[in-house]
């Protein structure tokens, strides 16, 4: 059992170290590697994902990632040489990881963070993105750019789309059982296979109430009322967007974490790579006030995800719950006038709370 851990660039060193601390506290069996990747990456190698980087991710159970990228890695030449496109793409290509789970969660103590009216978030708010993440615009080939004409291509097969709707399905069983299909089948052929996919997979999950929704119509009803909301399952550039709007609305990027799940198997469950939805945060980067929790609410994914300890997961829930109703607040969560702890600080707290 074994977990690579890339902590990249940023604010992600800094993270990682405290949920390494937490991932020690409740799982100390399961051995950490750590590697280089992003801007980091390119530094010291050349390129921002070393294949030993990708062969540490292949032989382990999961990969712990921090964030990569900054405005120094931003001007690269070749773009494929910079983080996002050398670095992130491909490891979610090579290590397949098509299921991207982005949990929204407004936590109540937070509740004066949404950028919403408190009448639409009352009493919380709990919206999860199924996002397919390796296909699509991101992927489909031709790709190509001459200064005059840029090409992009959008391809999904039915398999790509099967996989996805399955996942959509289970992650609403478990939760509130309702499923929204988000599509442009009014326009685009990609989605008019989505629609018909999903809808064939449906026939397996009666239990489940399926909607579609045109995607424009969706990120307006995020808004407009963010409750009808149970799982949103979509295609990949579309759930980039849904998925920042509907983290958005919960006021608290730095609390989010999120799991990419890929196709094999492990002894205890299913490989993926885990990481906080906030990026690098150059800006806070070194300062000790980066928010830790949406990389710690991350290890709880893994953990419940790749290892099949629901237990470990829901005691580092409770934990990061309890501080935050203790009052604990990072600059990104704290409302005007409200004092605020580090990184540090704020972790003590999580461990403390975890062998309360
Ligand atoms: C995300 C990011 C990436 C994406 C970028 C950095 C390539 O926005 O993970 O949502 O578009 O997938
Ligand atoms: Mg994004």
């Amino acid at each position: 059992m074994q977990i690579a851990v890339l902590a990249g660039d940023g604010i992600g060193p800094e993270i990682i170290a405290q949920a390494e601390r937490v991932l020690e506290a409740v799982a100390p069996d399961i051995a950490r590697k750590s590697a280089l990747v992003g801007g980091v990456a390119y530094d010291a190698t050349g390129h921002p994902l070393p294949q030993e980087t990708l062969e540490l991710c292949k032989q382990s159970d999961a990969v712990l990632l921090g964030a990569v990228g900054g405005p120094k890695y931003d001007t690269i030449e070749p773009p494929d040489l910079r983080p996002e496109r050398g670095a992130l793409l491909p490891l979610r290509k090579h290590l397949s990881l098509y299921a991207n789970l982005r949990p929204a969660i407004l936590y109540p103590a937070l509740a004066d963070a949404s950028s919403l009216k408190p009448s639409l978030v009352e009493g919380g708010l709990d919206v999860l993105v199924v996002r397919e993440l390796t296909g699509g615009l991101y992927f489909g080939q031709p790709k190509s750019n001459d200064g005059e004409r840029a090409v992009d291509t959008c391809v999904y097969t039915r398999p790509e789309i099967e996989r996805i709707a399955h996942v959509g399905f289970k992650a609403a069983r478990n939760r509130g059982k309702k499923l929204c299909s988000a599509d442009k089948a009014n326009v685009l052929e990609t989605s008019r296979l989505w629609r018909s996919v999903v809808h064939e997979v449906a026939k397996e999950y009666p239990d489940i109430e399926l909607t579609d929704m045109l995607v424009d119509n969706c990120a307006m009803q995020l808004v407009r009322n963010p409750k009808q909301f149970d799982v949103i399952v979509t295609e990949n550039l579309f759930g980039d967007i849904l998925s920042d709007e509907a983290a958005m609305l919960t006021g608290s990027l730095g609390m989010l974490p999120s799991a990419s799940l890929g196709s094999r198997e492990t002894a205890t469950g299913v490989f993926g790579l885990y990481e906080p939805c906030h990026g690098s945060a150059p800006d806070i980067a070194g300062k000790g006030v980066a928010n830790p929790l949406a990389t710690i609410l991350s290890c709880a994914m893994l953990l419940r995800y790749s290892f099949g300890r629901d237990d470990a997961a829901t005691r580092i829930e409770s934990a990061v719950s309890a501080v935050l109703a203790q009052g604990l607040r990072t600059p990104d969560i704290a409302s005007v006038g409200e004092p605020t702890v580090g990184t540090i600080t704020m972790s003590d707290a999580v461990l403390a709370a975890l062998s309360a």
